[in-house]
């Protein structure tokens, strides 16, 4: 196996920081993940040799925390403390609630190993403190928690050079080491919002702009879905989640999804339209929360001589008509929907429309086929850092014709976070099912902040209707009969 440990070795008290070199200029450029197609060619140990699968983790444990660099060593130690937003942990926190996570999900579980500092434990445990208090607590410094998260990889390198990868429900497929490589991808996802909600110049150099789209003149605004079952969920993707899982048969009416994400021409005529101020499009609740919140127009949104202006990571700039509206509520996706004459779709009909294949009656990984995300599918992993115009990567359609299910913004979807039938929580509950329940809505198809690694068609996100500042759009669906 290529060694790919930084500066090849574990380095502990490393003065290296997290130990990755060159991952300190353009976060665009880092892309870590172009080509890194890690676990997603991988159907298991029986098809590929012990050694690939080992290295392909390596490189996405690797990529990770190039990305979890960047993220942080482009901000000064003050910065790395302050909280941000009442609704973000202070990225310090992020950097070692991810190397925590690890040594206890790789080095204590799979591993069999001692606690490094079992005293820090309860600082990084979620559960123990909300966001809102993190700042209060004795978190380690910066160099620290670099030191820690660092000296934790490097023994973690070691394990998985000496692991089985098999015999094990953790280690089967490399299943921990994959969980872990997504959990720092999620947070990294978790600290580039803290990036967005951060006030003054902006830290992350600008990456290149996404592609444009180049047909988008000639797609229907929407595509048919017609009526049938589909098999939604996974029982065969390694490193699925245990909230994808199992597979299940769904029957579903037929029903029109539009082709694209809705715009911000689309959402601004919403607003032109008074749709903010008229409690008929809005589900009560819905109402009472923009009343209160005083709602007038998306996150990072403000009207100035005459035209919407946007901060996007420390830089203000026209709202860009045709690109997917970002950083709306659940509540605002909803009354959007219903000022249409539409709604939003759920999330078994957004799960169809991206891996239901007519032709083989087969659920794919993703909307193209089950090959992994490449640069012309999607906008995922941080490449740019913003959404692509609507209409783009016609590589990345499903069979329908469906565009950019999988990239760019979020999708809100109607449903509530649920299990599926048969659900059992692997390998602990929090990470799913004390989330079940009413209070969490359902996003699907990752967003331009997304790691490939974190992102699939049976792929769930959620949270709660109110919050905006995730990189969260939508589309929006109808049923046959209404037309
Ligand atoms: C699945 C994105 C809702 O960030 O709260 C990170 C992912 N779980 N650490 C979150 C997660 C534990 C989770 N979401
Ligand atoms: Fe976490």
């Amino acid at each position: 196996m290529t060694d790919v440990r930084p500066h090849g070795g574990a380095g502990a008290g490393s003065t290296d920081r997290t130990g990755v070199t060159g991952a300190t200029g353009s976060i665009g450029s880092i892309g870590g993940i172009d080509g890194i197609d890690g676990i997603s060619d991988i159907g298991g140990p029986g098809t590929v040799g012990t050694e690939a699968l080992r290295e392909s983790i390596a490189i996405e444990l690797l990529a990770a925390r190039a990305r979890t660099a960047a993220l942080t060593d482009c901000v000064d130690e003050g910065d790395l403390t302050a909280q941000h937003s009442p609704l973000m942990s202070p990225l310090v926190w992020d950097l070692a609630h991810i190397g925590n996570q690890e040594e206890l999900w790789l080095l204590r579980n799979v591993g069999g190993r001692d606690p490094m500092h079992p005293e820090i434990d309860p600082l990084y445990d979620a559960f123990q403190h909300p966001r809102a208090e993190r700042p209060s607590l004795p978190l380690l410094p910066p160099a620290e928690a670099r030191a820690y998260a660092h000296d934790v990889r490097g023994r973690v390198l070691d394990l998985l050079a000496a692991s089985p990868l098999e015999g094990a429900p953790l280690l089967e497929a490399g299943f921990a080491f994959g969980m872990i490589a997504q959990h720092e991808q999620q947070h990294d996802e978790t600290m580039l919002i803290t990036h967005q909600l951060r006030k003054g110049e902006p830290a992350l150099a600008a990456p290149p702009p996404p592609p444009a789209p180049t047909d988008a003149a000639t797609l229907p605004a929407e595509v048919l879905i017609p009526a049938g079952p589909f098999t939604m969920g996974t029982d065969t993707e390694p490193w699925a989640l245990d909230n994808e899982r199992p597979a299940h048969a769904v029957d579903l009416p037929a029903f029109l999804l539009d082709t694209t994400p809705v715009t911000n021409a689309a959402y601004q005529r919403f607003i032109a339209d008074g749709g903010y101020d008229d409690p008929h499009w809005w589900t009560p609740e819905g109402w009472e929360h923009r009343r209160r919140a005083d709602l007038t127009a998306p996150l990072f949104w403000h009207h100035q001589d005459g035209q919407w202006l946007r901060r996007r990571f420390g830089t203000v700039e026209p709202v860009e008509p045709n690109e997917p509206v970002l950083h709306v509520s659940w509540y605002e996706a909803d009354a959007y929907a219903r000022w249409a004459g539409r709604r939003l779709p759920t999330e078994a009909e957004w799960e169809k429309a991206a891996r239901h294949d007519p032709a083989t009656g087969r659920s794919r990984r993703y909307p193209w086929g089950d090959g992994p995300p490449g640069p012309e599918h999607a906008n995922l992993g941080q490449r740019h850092l913003r959404p692509a115009g609507a209409g783009s990567y016609p590589k990345g359609q499903s069979p329908y014709g469906v565009r950019q299910l999988i990239g760019d913004v979020w999708e809100w979807t109607a449903s509530d976070l649920r299990a599926y039938p048969g659900f059992l929580a692997w390998p602990y509950r929090e990470y799913s099912e004390v989330f079940f329940g009413p209070e969490y809505k359902v996003l699907r198809g990752g967003c331009f902040a997304v790691a490939p690694v974190a992102c699939r068609g049976t792929f769930r996100n959620w949270d709660y209707p109110v919050r905006r500042q995730i990189f969260a759009g939508f589309r929006t669906a109808r049923d046959l009969e209404s037309s």
